[in-house]
């Protein structure tokens, strides 16, 4: 159910999400238990932010008889880490969405301006190169953008505005901590893009930190502080 004040946003109450998600806050989490952590929310999110993907018939035979069962039409799902954090959460969403392709999209926000500095994006079916045809265009496929945290919002709208550059039409974006502010300018920036968190936090600090969020995602995860 989209958030009262967001209509772009969707936070997901399950309560497993939110067990896990205040474990994942704690500052004495470790490194190894903070990745566990991250995948198996995302595994969790992304039940929850799949539940209208199209189905369609689908007949088969069972060991007793013949019936018409029902399988996720073939949209071409395709997974979108933003570089680095964002890495945490692809084991997790893929053990649900096997068959989903990667892409790669490298922002890192400048810690004065909190503006995003671009610096990577290999996107598959990207309709501006030649193996667009081999890998499915970009327009078939449903994207979603992983990052763990949406804070100004300026790393995701980017990424939402490189990928339709390539030629993407549907696009989520599953994160697990989001700012009012990082919500709005999604809303402002790309108001056909659905957001999902496990949570709304309060706002920013001075620094542009999630408060009370959980510290510097990507550090935390790969043990760089
Ligand atoms: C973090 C986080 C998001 C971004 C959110 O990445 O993983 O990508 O900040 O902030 P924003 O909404 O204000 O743009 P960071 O730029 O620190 O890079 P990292 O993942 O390499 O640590
Ligand atoms: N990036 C993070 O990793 N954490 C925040 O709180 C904000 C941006």
């Amino acid at each position: 159910m989209p958030h009262p004040s967001h209509p772009n946003l969707t936070v997901l109450e399950h309560p497993l999400i939110q067990h896990k998600l205040t474990l994942l806050r704690d500052r004495a989490t470790s490194t190894r238990d903070f990745k566990q952590l991250v995948s198996e929310i995302a595994m969790l999110m992304a039940y929850e932010a799949t539940k209208d993907l199209p189905t369609e018939s689908h007949e088969i035979d069972t060991p007793l008889e013949h019936m018409t069962g029902r399988m996720v039409s073939d949209k071409k799902l395709t997974l979108v880490p933003i570089l680095r954090a964002g890495l945490g959460m692809v084991d997790g969403v893929s053990q649900l969405l096997p068959t989903a392709r990667v892409g790669h999209i490298g922002v890192a926000r400048d810690e004065q301006s909190l503006e995003p500095h671009h610096y990577y994006a290999k996107i598959p079916g990207d309709e501006r190169e030649g193996s667009a045809a081999l890998a499915g265009m970009a327009h078939e496929r449903e994207f979603f953008i992983l990052d763990p945290m949406l804070a100004t919002g300026g790393s995701a709208t980017a990424a939402a505005t490189t990928l339709k550059t390539a030629g993407a039409r549907r696009i989520r974006l599953l994160c697990i901590v989001a700012a009012p502010e990082g919500v709005r300018r999604m809303l402002e920036g790309h108001p056909d893009v659905r957001v999902f968190a496990a949570a709304l936090d309060r706002g920013l600090n001075e620094h542009g930190y999630i408060v009370p969020g959980l510290g510097d995602a990507g550090d935390r995860l790969f043990g760089t502080r």
